[in-house]
């Protein structure tokens, strides 16, 4: 690894709250602004959205800010961005996702969500590139997340804290969504660890546990969102048919071209989500 910078995060006796309190502080004093709204982080493919939902007035670089790691992954930008949307209300687009399986610990990979909230977003919009199992959505479908499977074996949440679930995915702004997009579909999305793909009978597994979308973020996001009292949209998108419900293998690069193709349709989708929030 090239870069060395200390993370404050990996310190195990600091406080991941102070810390996104800290964050959240830089970012007041990078750009001015007292309270974002809500909040959006773009995974493969979704990035666009953020030209098209309002006017960005700052983007800072994620690395000048306390906690942020740098990005692990090309397609992955680095920035986190405060944009000003049509009706007067402030966004927080992060476009620097540490995932779980760059193994830096549960406290990175939440961060920016607990920055997020610290910044004053009551919403969060969590996206995702993901392999789907259900065989009628093709590449480039948008789906909505109903709920999840984590499969991560792991929490963002530490010692007895015991948070509800139940309306994760919150209905609220899933009717929201289909006022706007009476088509999506909705999904039940499985987290894996990864970073490899998963084995047919993985996927297998996860259609018999409930599961129609596999992917390698959003539910510990997820769950720190929840805990920080935020209400979450997530959505998916359907990058490739996950391992083994198409014969065709998994390719890195198919995803990346699936998520190209579909980017400005899904990013316009979203932004007519992010109008009406
Ligand atoms: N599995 C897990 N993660 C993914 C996939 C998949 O099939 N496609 C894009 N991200």
């Amino acid at each position: 690894m090239s870069h060395t910078a200390v993370n404050p995060l990996d310190d195990e006796h600091a406080d991941p709250f102070a810390i996104a309190a800290q964050a959240a502080e830089q970012l007041r004093d990078a750009t001015g602004v007292e309270h974002h709204d809500i909040a959006l982080t773009l995974g493969s493919g979704w990035a666009k959205a953020a030209d098209l939902i309002g006017e960005t007035t700052h983007t800072i670089a994620a690395t000048d800010i306390a906690g942020f790691s740098k990005p692990a992954l090309e397609g992955h930008v680095g920035t986190l961005r405060s944009i000003l949307l049509p009706s007067g209300k402030r966004a927080l687009v992060i476009g620097a996702r540490t995932h779980y399986y760059e193994n830096h610990g549960v406290r990175r990979v939440v961060h920016s969500v607990r920055t997020a909230a610290a910044a004053g977003a009551s919403v969060m919009i969590l996206t995702n590139g993901a392999g789907g199992i259900k065989d009628h959505w093709v590449p480039g479908t948008p789906v909505l997340i109903s709920d999840h499977l984590n499969l991560t074996a792991n929490s963002p949440l530490e010692g007895a804290t015991f948070i509800d679930l139940t309306d994760l995915y919150a209905q609220r702004l899933r009717d929201l969504a289909h006022t706007v997009a009476p088509e999506l579909d909705e999904g039940v999305y499985v987290q894996f660890r990864g970073p490899h793909y998963e084995t047919p009978a993985e996927v297998q597994m996860a259609k018999a546990m409930g599961g129609h979308i596999v992917g390698m973020s959003t539910a510990l996001e997820a769950i720190a969102a929840r805990q920080a009292g935020m209400e979450v949209l997530g959505l998916s998108l359907i990058t490739n048919l996950a391992a083994g419900i198409s014969p065709e293998p998994l390719s890195h690069a198919e995803v990346i071209d699936a998520g190209k193709a579909a980017e400005p349709v899904i990013s316009a989708l979203l932004a007519r989500i992010v109008a009406q929030l």
